[in-house]
């Protein structure tokens, strides 16, 4: 049975209450929510998504009030932020209490935790005397989903319900900041706020995001957000094979772009946009929906073209990069 897409908040309480699954729309992607203090639904969570439990999870709250609860100490730098991006994509690392199940964290002494900016689920937090746990609600290593119905095509018949909150403005995920060494705050992932808005805030942060793609390793490689088409470099492509072939431009005043659609006659490419607009906020919203298309069109190999390296670039093409590596 495929579970039903709706706006019905109590019905969601209730769900929740009872230790089920419910996927929840943020502003950044859609996550795949469960009572964070209940080690069982946590544990759900894992098996409905094929998610190795050394994968630990974010904590989701409706306002600050119980942030006491999960974390023991939020230095100062870190409030400063809070006050800046919250409710919003930043997520913060901190030394959890005793209340934090060791499931949600993967036995470590830390816990993620953010306040997310959606109307819906902010309604849904403030009424609940628990965090929600909870991951992106995609089947691990698949793209992330920034619509219900996302949703619905990949965990619908693992899940008992889809709070539908409309397309995630945001599209790519939270911003993860540590500040497990107080004094050093670093950066773990790049998402919705950019290192320049932070260090714009507290001064200098360091960056340490995850990456191994080295090809000579491929049991080690960082395949994540990945379509089931085959990702190549416009950059390093050859150009016969691109005959015939899908492009997918940053924008239509993209430099390869320009380039290249004078050659539309020889060439005969079919041509697909992060942005039609030009603007890195509306490339990265449409990122994800615009892989899981190359995949509903059935298309084995496109050539994408990188967004610029700055601001919301950056965490751009870090997906982009991951989605490169092909699974298994
Ligand atoms: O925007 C988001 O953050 C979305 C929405 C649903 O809030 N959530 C999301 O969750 O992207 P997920 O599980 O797909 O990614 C969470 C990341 C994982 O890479 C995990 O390793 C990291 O957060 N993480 C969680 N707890 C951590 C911890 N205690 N220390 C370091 N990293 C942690
Ligand atoms: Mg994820």
């Amino acid at each position: 049975m495929s579970a039903e897409i709706g706006t019905d908040i109590p019905k969601s309480i209730d769900i929740l209450r009872n230790g089920g699954l419910v996927a929840i729309p943020t502003e950044t992607v859609y996550g795949l929510a469960a009572n964070g203090f209940n080690e069982i639904a946590v544990a759900s969570i894992f098996a409905a998504k094929n998610r190795p439990f050394f994968d630990p999870l974010i904590l989701h709250i409706g306002n600050p009030n119980m942030l006491n609860q999960l974390v023991s100490n939020v230095p100062q730098n870190a409030k400063i932020l809070m006050d800046a991006f919250w409710p919003g994509p930043l997520t913060f690392v901190l030394p959890k209490t005793s209340n934090v199940p060791d499931i949600v964290t993967a036995g470590q002494e830390s816990v993620a935790v953010r306040i997310p900016n959606h109307q819906t689920t902010l309604d849904l937090l403030n009424q609940l005397d628990f965090p929600l746990a909870a991951p992106s609600a995609n089947p691990f290593g698949y793209v992330s989903p920034t619509k219900a119905n996302h949703v619905l095509d990949q965990l619908g018949n693992r899940i008992d319900y889809i709070l539908d909150g409309g397309n995630c403005n945001v599209g790519l995920e939270s911003t993860i900041i540590s500040f497990m060494d107080e004094a050093n705050p670093c950066i773990l992932r790049l998402g919705g706020i950019t290192k320049a808005e932070i260090e714009a805030i507290i001064g200098n942060v360091n960056e340490n995001i995850h990456q191994n793609s080295n090809p000579s390793a491929p049991g080690q490689l960082d395949q994540h957000y990945s379509p089931f088409c085959k990702l190549k470099e416009l950059e390093n492509a050859n150009i016969e094979n691109l005959q015939n072939s899908t492009l997918l431009f940053y924008s239509p005043e993209s430099k390869n772009c320009v380039q290249f659609i004078n050659q539309k006659e020889i060439l005969n490419f079919q041509a697909l946009y992060f942005t039609e607009n030009n603007t890195e906020t509306q490339a990265a919203s449409n990122l994800f929906s615009i892989l899981r298309d190359l995949d509903s069109k059935g298309l084995s190999e496109v050539y994408f073209e990188w967004a610029p390296n700055e601001g919301l670039g950056l965490a751009i093409n870090d997906r982009l990069k991951r989605a490169m590596v092909k699974r298994d």
